[in-house]
């Protein structure tokens, strides 16, 4: 078969996890991310996994959540291709046979190259985005990489440390308290590297680096990839527990990813989200907009009576 990803260098190989690593890949020469596969895609998913929303302010949580309503696949590439819209097929790994074979095959050639990694859970998906269209600053809770297939954008990572991510975001985004990291400051760009996507080029990056991203004039179709290794789950259960004593007023101190503090915080975790409260905390979306290729936008507003959960 032949390979997705090019062989990484050695120094790659030891770097994997905690710096940034460019690859070379060969996802463009696939017909998995044409017009017309994507719009079956879009077409066949289920509503929820069809994540579509307008540019919004700096906070990601306000912005706009759209609605496929009656579009057809076609019609819905088309508002992106013109109007200034995200478009997410979220998770495609787990409902399209032949992603899921794409992610068995990408994990197994990260997996005989880079030694010890064991990863025990993943998941692709699609970011098909419009021209111009920006990703504000974020933080992403596993580990992740970005594969760009057709158009080119800029990726911009910045340190995972305190004062570009502090402490208290990365536990409210791992809490899914919000949706991104709002502590931006423009001088924060001073520290950043930018890295130019084009096709055939991709990152994986430090778990849990802030990163925001600027199209260029062009659609923008890229994988995305989420892993999780048994190291990462320790850092998200530590980071979650965390967020939960300083929620009821403790300020925790630990960020040891062992020993009994660690473990009491895994056991904290567990009631917590076993209790229901993580739902009722969490941030939920209501969509007000749907897709309208014939406005600039792409999409446009419905009336209050249309309003709705996403999927529902
Ligand atoms: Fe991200």
């Amino acid at each position: 078969m032949q390979r997705i990803v090019e062989p990484l260098d050695a120094h790659e190989r030891e770097l994997w996890g905690s710096q940034t690593i460019t690859l070379r890949h060969n996802l463009a020469s696939l017909d998995l991310f044409s017009d017309g596969y994507l719009a079956e895609m879009i077409e066949s998913a289920a509503p929820r996994s069809v994540a579509i929303h307008a540019e919004g302010g700096s906070d990601p949580s306000d912005w706009p959540s759209v609605s496929r309503g009656t579009a057809s696949g076609a019609q819905v590439l088309d508002a992106v291709r013109g109007g200034m819209l995200w478009l997410n097929l979220v998770g495609i790994s787990e409902w399209d046979s032949r992603f899921a074979e794409l992610a068995d095959q990408i994990f197994a050639e990260f997996s005989e190259q880079v030694p010890g990694l064991n990863i025990v859970k993943r998941k692709l998906g699609v970011l098909v985005s419009s021209p111009k269209a920006t990703v504000h600053y974020h933080v992403d809770v596993p580990g992740q990489a970005i594969w760009q297939v057709r158009g080119r954008k800029r990726f911009i990572i910045y340190p995972s440390a305190e004062p570009f991510l502090r402490q208290t975001d990365l536990e409210d985004a791992v809490r899914s308290a919000t949706y991104g990291v709002a502590s931006y400051q423009p001088w924060y760009d001073d520290y950043a590297t930018p890295h130019d996507l084009e096709p055939g080029k991709a990152l994986h990056w430090q778990l849990n680096g802030p990163h925001r991203i600027e199209n260029f004039d062009e659609l923008s179709v890229s994988l995305t990839s989420e892993h999780w290794t048994p190291d990462i789950r320790r850092t998200y259960a530590m980071n979650y527990g965390n967020g939960l004593l300083r929620k009821y007023g403790w300020r925790p101190r630990s960020t040891s990813t062992s020993g009994p503090a660690f473990w009491g915080k895994v056991g904290l975790t567990a009631a917590y989200r076993k209790s229901g409260l993580q739902n009722k905390h969490g941030y939920q979306r209501i969509t007000k907009h749907t897709i309208d290729p014939s406005t600039p936008t792409g999409a446009r507003p419905l009336p209050e009576s249309e309003w709705a959960p996403p999927g529902a």
